[in-house]
């Protein structure tokens, strides 16, 4: 069922990723997607001690046997690790899917190569994507304005880009920025995809360790929740509209220099408003689909729900296509 070249590729069920999210993906999450027969990633930037990413790999792996990989940010890290110091880590334990974003991953290509590792490469523009595809990585997730994380400076939204990387590329294309149901996960495949992967999505369910506080106000935020934060440090952010956010963009108004914002964007803030449920304490990423989030189901639920209503959406555009009448 919607088998496609990103299921075969990385050895799943479902051509659904779940996006590596900062806080929350961790053992848990990412293991119940991958049971679930999505792909979870584990974002090693969030574990600033090496030997933390392998406990937290440890650990995900007594939680299932199915695939899971690592999703590596490629911009300079925490504490001084190194990209090539989380990629021994991720060789010694074996993983043998790595999700790159944030620079060109050339220089690593070779090595994760060699060691049998499929690299997927997410980035929201596909003049980068052809650059990835040509330095040989096996697939792209291109990632649309509306989403959460880091979606670039161009503004262009999934509407134009899946299909324009669909277009360009000759690696399976995995789609991400806004999908959330089986609408948009048949949309998003209508448009050239074989795959989607979310982030918003997955944030709000039972098995993501956002406090209920934080999970509840999501539920509860419209589409026009979300703003793009930190364009004037030329990397944007999609969050919500927050205290911390209207702060960070009334300072960038003024033309706030990045110390000056530094306070307002810090990693611990944004746990203290994930982890510890104060909403306004700092950055919450979070994609525009967040106003077609209405509940907070189990992983499998989501996931679940996205193949089976894609079926009964499927047999509706057959019918109101003509096709099954012509066939009689
Ligand atoms: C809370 C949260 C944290 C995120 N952290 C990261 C991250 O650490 N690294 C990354 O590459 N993307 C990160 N993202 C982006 C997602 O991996 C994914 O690309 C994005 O959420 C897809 O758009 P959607 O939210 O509309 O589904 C984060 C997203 C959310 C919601």
């Amino acid at each position: 069922m919607f088998d496609t070249r990103i299921t075969k590729l990385f050895g799943i069920k479902y051509p659904i990723i779940g996006g590596g999210m900062q806080f929350l993906s961790r053992a848990g999450l990412v293991s119940a997607i991958s049971n679930a027969g999505g792909l979870g990633l584990i974002p090693a930037a969030m574990f600033p001690e090496l030997d933390d990413l392998r406990k937290e790999i440890r650990l995900t792996k007594t939680l299932t046997k199915k695939p899971f990989g690592i999703n590596l940010t490629l911009f300079q890290h925490p504490r001084g690790v190194t990209i090539e110091q989380y990629i021994d880590v991720i060789l010694d334990e074996g993983i043998k899917i790595v999700e790159t974003a944030g620079r060109s991953p050339e220089p690593y290509i070779k090595k994760l190569k060699d060691n049998g590792v499929i690299i997927m490469h997410k980035t929201p523009a596909v003049r980068f994507a052809k650059t990835a595809e040509r330095v040989g990585v096996d697939a792209i997730a291109i990632l649309g304005m509306e989403g959460a994380g880091h979606p670039g400076m161009d503004d262009v939204t999934s509407m134009v880009l899946i299909p324009l990387a669909a277009e360009t590329l000759k690696i399976p294309v995995v789609a991400a920025g806004g999908i959330s149901n089986a609408r948009s996960f048949l949309a998003a495949l209508s448009l050239g995809a074989e795959g989607i992967l979310m982030g918003t999505r997955f944030a709000i369910t039972q098995e993501s360790p956002a406090h209920p506080k934080i999970k509840e106000a999501l539920v509860q935020a419209p589409e026009t929740a979300t703003a793009l934060l930190e364009r004037s440090l030329g990397n944007p952010i999609r969050a919500l509209k927050n205290k911390a956010a209207q702060t960070i963009l009334e300072l960038e108004t003024k033309g706030a220099t990045s110390d000056e914002l530094l306070p307002y964007i810090r990693g611990e803030q944004g746990k203290k408003a994930w982890i510890g449920g104060e909403i306004d304490a700092g950055v919450v990423s979070i994609g525009e689909v967040v106003g077609l989030v209405h509940n907070i189901p189990t992983v499998k639920e989501v996931i679940d729900s996205i193949v089976s209503e894609a079926q009964t959406l499927l047999e509706h555009l057959t019918t109101i296509s003509g096709t099954k009448q012509a066939k009689r």
